[in-house]
């Protein structure tokens, strides 16, 4: 090995991603569509993610408004944070509905009624219908934590450490019926750590998915309004 060879492999090509994150290359988003893009957030757990939507709205790194939260769980920790940050919120329970259609329905009218552009399943743990995903076709994206199409479906992070693999991730992605199968939007990777225990690398790629979710909203939410105006 040459001089040149080796110092460039020290430096690069044996490090890795040297224990840092990596963000898929996207086109330069503008947060400035205009008006401002309205989300729908439906979230059933701690609603960190739905946090750092309101953060980046209030960083001014998204032009967007919270139009509604919705939570399936009633004692889900999403809806301390939507009291926090003063954003109106619905509890629409699937317990008290007969059918899978009867809770996505409820969803749906009310998404309907608040003229949301935009669907956002951040830690939403239920499998949409199709009428949802037919309505809000192209508006209706989802947060995964892993590097899809690896580790669809519940307990991906464990599937990844079961897995051994040594990078895993977070992945954006439109909704489609298959779960977790829908086209990918953006994805972080995420390299495992030899002393990794679920908490650590959950906490890892959960730092990731707070960076990459809004960066899915606003490239997103400028598609949206290219092809309404395209279809004007
Ligand atoms: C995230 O890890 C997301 O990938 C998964 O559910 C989790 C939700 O976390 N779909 P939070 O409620 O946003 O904190």
């Amino acid at each position: 090995m040459n001089q040149d060879n080796k110092e460039y492999c020290e430096s690069n090509l044996f490090n890795g991603l040297n224990g840092h994150s990596l963000i898929s290359p996207i086109e330069s988003v503008s947060n400035l569509v205009e008006p401002k893009i309205r989300l729908g957030i439906l979230a059933s757990g701690n609603g960190s993610n739905f946090e750092f939507i309101i953060k980046s709205i209030q960083n001014n790194e998204l032009n967007a408004e919270v139009s509604i939260l919705i939570v399936n769980n009633p004692s889900c920790l999403a809806i301390e944070k939507a009291i926090k940050y003063d954003i109106p919120y619905v509890i629409i329970n699937h317990r008290d509905c007969n059918s899978r259609l009867e809770h996505d329905k409820l969803v749906m009218n009310k998404l309907e009624e608040l003229s949301v552009e935009l669907v956002v399943m951040a830690g939403w743990m239920r499998i949409v219908g199709e009428e949802i995903i037919n309505k809000f076709n192209n508006r209706l994206i989802n947060i995964h934590p892993s590097l899809l199409p690896s580790f669809k479906g519940i307990d991906a992070i464990q599937q990844a450490m079961d897995k051994r693999v040594t990078i895993t991730g977070c992945t954006v992605h439109y909704v489609q019926k298959d779960v977790d199968s829908g086209s990918i939007i953006i994805q972080a990777a995420v390299p495992l750590k030899e002393k990794d225990s679920i908490e650590t690398l959950k906490k890892r790629i959960q730092d990731m998915e707070h960076i990459i979710l809004p960066l899915a909203i606003a490239k997103v939410a400028i598609e949206i309004r290219t092809s309404f105006k395209d279809k004007k």
